[in-house]
């Protein structure tokens, strides 16, 4: 059996990135009409680029609805539980260099939290 590498948080990774890509058809607003997918797989790139990703470090994962629609594009990371909303791969970029390689989280893009679906 492989030894576990935990963040420095003592989580197996030391942020969970969660993405919304959903894509609603039905005509109704979903995160992946503003984007979503692009700006994912940006992140997922700069992770890499950066050498961030991996056991120990980051992970970015796709996921389904987050139910808070109305501020989409949305991501989640955990164990922090912070939100973001984001326009562009400048935010994206933001958030890697500042987040997720240096502990601080973005306030500017923070997602109000009474932002729900
Ligand atoms: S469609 Fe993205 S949070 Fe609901």
């Amino acid at each position: 059996m492989s030894e576990q590498t935990p963040g420095s948080n003592g989580q197996y990774y030391e942020h969970h990135v969660f993405f919304c890509l959903n894509d609603r058809v039905n005509g109704e607003n979903s995160c992946a009409h503003h984007g979503a997918k692009e700006m994912f797989d940006h992140c997922k790139a700069r992770v890499k680029a950066e050498g961030l990703s991996g056991p120990g470090k980051v992970r970015v994962n796709k996921a389904g609805c987050l139910d808070r629609c109305a501020g989409g594009p949305i991501m989640a990371v955990y164990p922090e539980g912070v939100w973001y909303t984001f326009i562009d791969n400048d935010d994206i970029d933001e958030i890697v260099e500042s987040h997720l390689k240096n502990g601080q989280v973005v306030e500017r893009l923070l997602t109000p939290p009474d932002v729900g679906r």
